[in-house]
């Protein structure tokens, strides 16, 4: 059986816990699933708390397990009865969750209900940092909250990743939105698309550096009479903002098992207090993937960081001080976008149509990465990795010479601008946007 690198556990515990091995089975789609080779995963909250036996671990099955839920990659087989996919699609999602998704690994299965494709404009790291907190955004602004145009909407933690999501989407339909967050974020939400002209950052920002959101005699005025709070912070936030919303408004509690006694005080007061738990929802990542295909969603790359390195991401994590990161499954999270842009120019040289500006680091760093990217290609295009007859492009390394690289027959070598352009007789001297003059 054919195995693969995971991140796994025994027990529950801090960072430490999290071991890398090589030895896991590779999962094999059951029907209605599909396997994806995972390009990148997002780390999330929840990944630290299930690790330390909090939030979802109840779900996660006996040990050893996986943490991870937010994947982004390729798909690589098809379960019986799966027509929403082929093979080589680029798909994101946060499959299973509540239950294990066993994310931080080279291979998982997901229903095939529990993923989307990626836009065209993202990369994997970005599409692997959006899954579960553009749910969750999703969820609480249009199922939860029920957000309508003219409503007033106070977000604290607004400067996080759902947080920042959440406004995007509430802006969209037309809600006043009161972001609470500090320093650069706060002005990042002040900026949300208006470099775009789309105008939707939030209206009005409160710096909890130096001010307390239900203070009444914050400068600018209280805050009063809102219709929505979403609180993703936690602790006493939610119950202190219940004073805020006006009778018949509603006050969502995000961070799991911290609302205690918010139901009642919102019940008292004669509004309502509910906490959420995200869903997998196809259709909520479809709107998402939509909003980023039309420009209207605002979101930055995250950090990356190899799977290698999980332990010192798990500790930063806990230690609050962890930008939106996520981990580079192998050499592949480069080498599939690299694997992508030389399938574009492929076609786009088969066609004869202009070809697209390369992506300044299209090349590959060294013939590892080369061997990787053209392993991403094969999944990407259904072709087998040495194309044999295929006229495939061959991906090389810049400063490796072809001899040192399978070059099969009937495949054209395109990578950095330095490689041979595609020429019937694989010729060289040939300017690679003038195929048609090799001809
Ligand atoms: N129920 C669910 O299904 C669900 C789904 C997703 C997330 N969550 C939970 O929702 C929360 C937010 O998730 P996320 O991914 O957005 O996390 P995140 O990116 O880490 O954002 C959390 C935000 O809260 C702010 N914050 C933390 N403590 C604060 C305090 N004392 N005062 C003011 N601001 C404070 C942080 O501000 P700074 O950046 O300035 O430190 C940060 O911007 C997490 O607890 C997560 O576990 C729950």
């Amino acid at each position: 059986m054919a195995s693969m690198r995971a991140v796994v556990q025994d027990e529950f515990g801090g960072p430490e816990v999290l071991r890398l091995v090589t030895d896991v089975p590779v999962p094999q789609p059951i029907p209605t699933e599909v396997q994806v080779r995972v390009s990148c995963v997002g780390v999330n909250p929840v990944d630290g708390k299930t690790r330390e036996g909090a939030s979802v671990a109840p779900f996660m099955g006996g040990f050893p397990w996986t943490v991870g839920w937010d994947v982004a990659g390729t798909v690589t087989a098809l379960g019986n009865g799966v027509s929403r996919f082929a093979v080589g699609d680029r798909v994101y999602g946060m499959p299973r969750f509540p239950y294990s998704a066993a994310g931080y690994a080279e291979y998982v299965t997901a229903l095939s209900r529990h993923l989307v494709r990626i836009p065209e404009a993202l990369d994997m790291a970005t599409a692997a940092s959006i899954p579960l907190p553009a749910t969750t955004a999703y969820q609480i602004v249009h199922d939860v909250a029920q957000v309508r145009a003219g409503q007033t909407v106070l977000v604290l933690g607004a400067g996080g990743m759902v947080g920042s999501l959440v406004v995007q989407m509430a802006k969209k339909l037309g809600a006043t939105v009161i972001g609470h967050a500090t320093g650069d974020k706060l002005r990042r939400l002040e900026r949300f698309g208006t470099d775009r002209g789309i105008g939707r950052g939030t209206d009005r920002g409160i710096d909890y550096a130096t001010q307390e959101f239900d203070d009444p005699h914050l400068s600018g005025g209280p805050v009063r009479d809102v219709d929505v709070v979403v609180d993703l912070i936690g602790g006493d936030f939610a119950l202190r903002a219940v004073p805020l919303v006006r009778r018949g408004g509603t006050v969502v509690g995000v961070p799991s098992g911290q609302q205690q006694g918010l139901k009642e005080a919102a019940a008292a007061a004669g509004i309502r207090g509910t906490n959420m738990i995200v869903e997998p929802d196809h259709v909520a990542l479809e709107y998402v993937s939509a909003m980023i295909a039309d420009g209207e969603l605002d979101v930055q790359a995250p950090a990356t960081a190899r799977l290698e390195d999980v332990v010192d991401v798990h500790r930063r994590l806990a230690e609050g001080r962890l930008p939106k990161t996520v981990l580079q499954v192998g050499p592949n999270g480069r080498s599939a976008d690299m694997a992508r842009s030389a399938d574009v120019l492929f076609r786009a040289a088969v066609d004869d149509d202009p070809v697209p500006p390369l992506p300044e680091d299209f090349a590959p760093a060294n013939q590892a990465e080369a061997y990787e990217a053209q392993r991403c290609l094969a999944d990407l295009t259904g072709r087998p990795r040495w194309g044999g007859r295929s006229r495939r492009p061959v991906l090389r390394a810049s400063g490796t010479s072809m001899s040192t690289v399978p070059w099969p027959a009937g495949c054209w070598p395109i990578g950095s601008m330095t490689t041979t352009p595609p020429s019937r007789s694989q010729g060289t001297g040939c300017a690679w946007r003038s195929r048609s003059s090799c001809s």
